[in-house]
């Protein structure tokens, strides 16, 4: 290209800047003087790119986004349980990650770490879902209790040794620890009734049977509380390819004859069982949930259920081949719009249920969900490692926001707790990691039992590569004590969101929170460098009753709004 052309075209490109830019008077000056083409104005040229470079930048990213709560129309609650956690004998989620015996140089109480109790305590984990999914169909409880331990194969995750170490009483230790409530998955796969009532009885009793005594003899002479009893797990897959018919049988058996024996849960504070659900939106799962639920309608006195679970995990294609580090925007934006199916698959179920509970009394429990990629390099594929980005950070917000948008009907979530899948924690030896997503369960806390209220927003589009996505996503809700609170994601990667925020009939005075951002959508948190996502301060000012807040691009905003 010669030196003319160049020129030529270079002020071609300022001249359309220009004509954007929003200083028409700083235009016009340029345009004449560039006709005038004196030597003084050739030596600013180069300065003038600049500036009108920077004064037309902003205009991008200018369009405000007008976002209105309305606190006078209530929603259903955000039911706490909203925000559990799972831990299952799978890699290294329970050895190593929570459980690393008495005589361990990890700082740790009665083998349980340390520091993975206080992180889980500062986001107020309100139960955990144990001793797994597929796992759970092949645990024998006996195994592991008391001071000899059956030393047995896990033949579902990498056929490793599974020491039973960390059994019953442990498992109920480690939530006392961190003031969580207890789902147990009962094994209906391998296992039998009576098996699985035994083990009740054994936690539950405060009479003096065998099984209560040796419960005492291992340390626990009062009745344990088990809050969640989940019968079964995937029975129509890895839980014994069962069709609806034979799963409900199963179910009612079960429902029936597993009994929590506890004084304090015969009342209030019953043990809610929870049926297996579906795993998807195909044919089979749609006739899945029809079957179950139809068949709860008519329920005698023998047998109930107060939720029925699915599992839905981002995956995009099978088996998870995506990467969870060191990937680019368009793996972004297509894990991104996978996730979002989440919202259609609840909506889907949820219609099936209403057919047969239009009062909303059995609950969509989504207890498997998040984000399954490849497993990291070197690592054993049946444990399922992978790191967790900015992306999961964001993927696990638009997920919240869909449990929260349905709350009326899903009052139970679950993802995984620690060193598998999508981590809230990554531990290594003595080190321990708190990975993106925690920090969003983190920001999210004053969520749990807070009361939903609508938000209106234009969410606009963000598009890569063909894929569009709504750029904004934002949820309100109201808390015990009378603060709303409000949770924006910006799922644009390039651009910053400049929001207008009101609250209908109520004069807004400023607002405080964090934000969660980090230099690029796969950027992780690693035990060498655990600082890269964290989240920021941010605050804001009223003014007329409007608050504006800049969003920076892919980020995850939560603030507290002070009327
Ligand atoms: O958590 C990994 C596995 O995913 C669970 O064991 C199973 O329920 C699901 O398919």
């Amino acid at each position: 290209m010669t030196q003319k052309l160049a020129l030529r075209r270079s002020r071609a490109i300022q001249y359309r800047i220009l004509r954007r830019s929003a200083f028409p008077s700083a235009r016009r000056t340029f345009l004449f003087a560039l006709q005038a083409g004196s030597p003084l104005v050739r030596s600013l040229f180069a300065g003038l790119t600049v500036l009108a470079v920077a004064l037309a930048a902003p205009m991008v990213a200018a369009q405000k986004v007008q976002l209105s709560v309305d606190v006078s129309k209530p929603g259903a609650k955000i039911d706490r349980n909203l925000f559990g956690q799972f831990a299952e004998h799978l890699g290294h989620g329970v050895y190593e990650g929570i459980w690393v015996g008495p005589d361990s140089k990890i700082p740790n109480t009665r083998g349980i770490r340390n520091d993975v109790v206080a992180a889980l305590k500062a986001i107020k984990v309100p139960n955990i879902r144990w001793p797994g999914r597929c796992f759970a169909d092949e645990y024998h409880w006996r195994k592991g209790i008391g001071p000899q331990r059956t030393v047995t194969l896990n033949p579902n995750w990498g056929g490793v040794i599974e020491p039973n170490t960390f059994g019953t009483n442990e498992f109920m230790d480690f939530l006392d620890q961190i003031g969580a409530e207890a789902y147990l998955s009962v094994n209906i796969g391998s296992g039998t009734p009576q098996e699985a009532a035994e083990w009740l009885e054994y936690l539950t009793t405060a009479q003096p049977t065998t099984l209560a005594k040796e419960r005492a003899a291992n340390g626990h002479p009062a009745p344990y509380k088990v809050a969640f009893l989940g019968i079964g797990n995937e029975s129509w897959d890895c839980g014994g390819n069962m069709t609806p018919d034979y799963y409900l049988s199963e179910l009612k058996i079960y429902s029936r004859f597993v009994r929590n024996f506890n004084p304090e849960q015969q009342d209030k504070q019953q043990m809610l069982k929870i049926a297996v659900g579906p795993g998807g939106s195909e044919s089979r799962w749609t006739e899945w949930t029809e079957a179950i639920m139809k068949a709860h309608q008519s329920h005698t006195w023998s047998w109930d259920m107060s939720g029925l679970s699915m599992h839905s995990y981002t995956v995009v294609e099978w088996p998870p081949s995506y990467a969870s580090v060191g990937f680019g925007e368009t793996e972004y934006a297509q894990i991104l719009k996978s996730t979002l199916e989440m919202n259609n698959l609840i909506d889907k179920h949820s219609a099936i249920m209403d057919k047969y509970d239009s009062q909303k009394e059995v609950a969509l429990v989504v207890d498997e969900w998040g984000g399954w990629y490849a497993p990291l390099p070197n690592s054993n594929p049946g444990f399922l490692v992978q790191q967790n980005s900015l992306r999961d950070a964001i993927l696990a917000a638009l997920n919240l926001n869909i449990f929260a948008r349905h709350a009326d009907r899903v009052r139970m979530a679950i993802a995984q707790m620690i060193n598998v899948l999508q981590a809230m924690i990554l531990t290594e030896n003595e080190n321990m990691v708190l990975t993106p997503t925690y920090y969003v369960y983190k920001m999210y806390v004053p969520f749990q039992d807070a009361t939903f209220m609508p938000v209106t927003f234009d969410a606009g589009t963000y598009a890569h590569d063909g894929i569009p996505l709504p750029r904004i996503d934002a949820i309100a809700a109201k808390d015990t004590r009378g603060k709303v609170w409000l949770a924006i994601t910006n799922v644009d990667p390039n651009q910053s969101a400049e929001l207008e925020i009101s609250l209908a009939g109520v004069n807004t005075k400023s607002a405080v929170g964090e934000t969660l951002t980090a230099p690029t959508v796969d950027s992780v948190n690693t035990f060498d460098t655990s600082n890269t996502v964290v989240p920021k301060p941010i605050s804001a000012k009223a003014q007329d009753g409007k608050l504006a807040l800049k969003l920076a691009p892919k980020s995850v905003t939560v603030i507290a709004i002070e009327q």
